[in-house]
């Protein structure tokens, strides 16, 4: 198997393999990010960060069954300073530190970026315009309007590698739309995608909701969301420029879906409600299980069948 390779890179960026976490479970404290530094995740993705330490939604407020994950956290996390401060130690790992940022306005989002922006131990940005769980706060990228202001103003102030975690997407012409206005900026990578939001999940036995904020409704991930991930990928990979790569989020807990969402374009994966499942181990189990898919269909590297999904004519 030693001659299958699962290296990959992200506009520049050199990855050992082409799995990394999903930023939101086990990344927000320095105990998480050594953790990941440890695995076999191909980088470090910091939890979204805010101009300032956050608590979050009350508890309940993660919940998962075999068939994915509810969540509600309402971004918890240590504030941006934390983040950028904790770069420089990370670096043994010798693998990129991605910091994820969600600012509760875009001021914030200016600011933080700005600082990242002068610390070159942090390798890149995901600018999260998707979090859908902050009460009274409607996602970004829901907004065409917002996006467009949003990365106008980044780009003035920004010459790190920069990517944005989108949420899903389901129709045709919102696809077309949002690609034209990324396709106008900068950008190195599009990450599809943030959790399908407000979802809602019940527990029939006690006839209740299962996760205590916003009267139970939460972003949805795992198995319940892989086809909507890879629609997405596979969308934004055929309308996006070449520069911008594709990273997919979104149903993977095998080898097999890592394939998958490589199949529709990605040129990297992160793994979410897997990972908050299964601890670090999950990196080097679906690495393993990708090496024996591509080894058993006679595949070496990624670019053999990154973006070449058949079509049935
Ligand atoms: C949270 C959830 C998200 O899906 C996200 O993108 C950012 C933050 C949260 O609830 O903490």
């Amino acid at each position: 198997m030693s001659e299958v390779s699962v290296s990959t890179n992200i506009s520049g960026i050199e990855l050992k393999s082409c799995l990394y976490n999903a930023s939101g479970p086990l990344c927000t404290t320095v105990e998480h990010l050594n953790d990941l530094g440890l695995s076999h995740s191909a980088a470090i993705l910091s939890k979204s960060s805010t101009l300032k330490e956050h608590k979050g939604n009350p508890s309940p407020r993660y919940f998962e069954n075999e068939l994915g994950s509810i969540n509600s956290m309402g971004l918890p996390n240590k504030g941006y300073l934390y983040y950028d401060s904790l770069a420089s130690s990370l670096l043994k790992y010798e693998k990129p530190y991605f910091v994820s940022v969600s600012g509760f306005s875009l001021e914030e989002n200016l600011c933080i970026i700005k600082k990242l922006n002068e610390n070159k131990e942090v390798t890149a940005i995901e600018l999260n315009l998707s979090c859908p769980n902050v009460p009274g706060k409607p996602q970004t990228g829901y907004d065409f309007q917002q996006v467009k202001l949003v990365l106008e103003e980044v780009f003035k102030i920004n010459k790190k590698t920069l990517g944005v975690k989108l949420p899903p997407y389901f129709d045709l012409i919102h696809f077309y739309s949002m690609a034209d206005i990324l396709n106008e900026y900068p950008l190195s990578f599009v990450t599809c995608i943030n959790s399908i939001g407000n979802g809602l999940v019940i527990d029939v036995e006690t006839e209740s909701v299962v996760i205590k904020p916003k009267n139970g409704f939460g972003g949805i991930g795992g198995d319940y969301i892989k086809p909507t991930a890879l629609a997405n990928v596979r969308k934004f990979r055929e309308l996006l420029k070449k520069e911008i790569s594709v990273i997919g989020c979104g149903g993977i807990k095998t080898g097999m879906d890592a394939f998958e969402h490589i199949l529709c374009g990605a040129d990297a994966v992160q793994i979410g409600t897997q990972f908050m499942r299964e601890g670090i181990n999950c990196f080097e189990r679906i690495e393993s299980e990708l090496k024996e898919l591509m080894q058993s269909k006679g595949y070496k590297t990624l670019n053999e069948f990154k973006g070449n999904i058949k079509l049935i004519h």
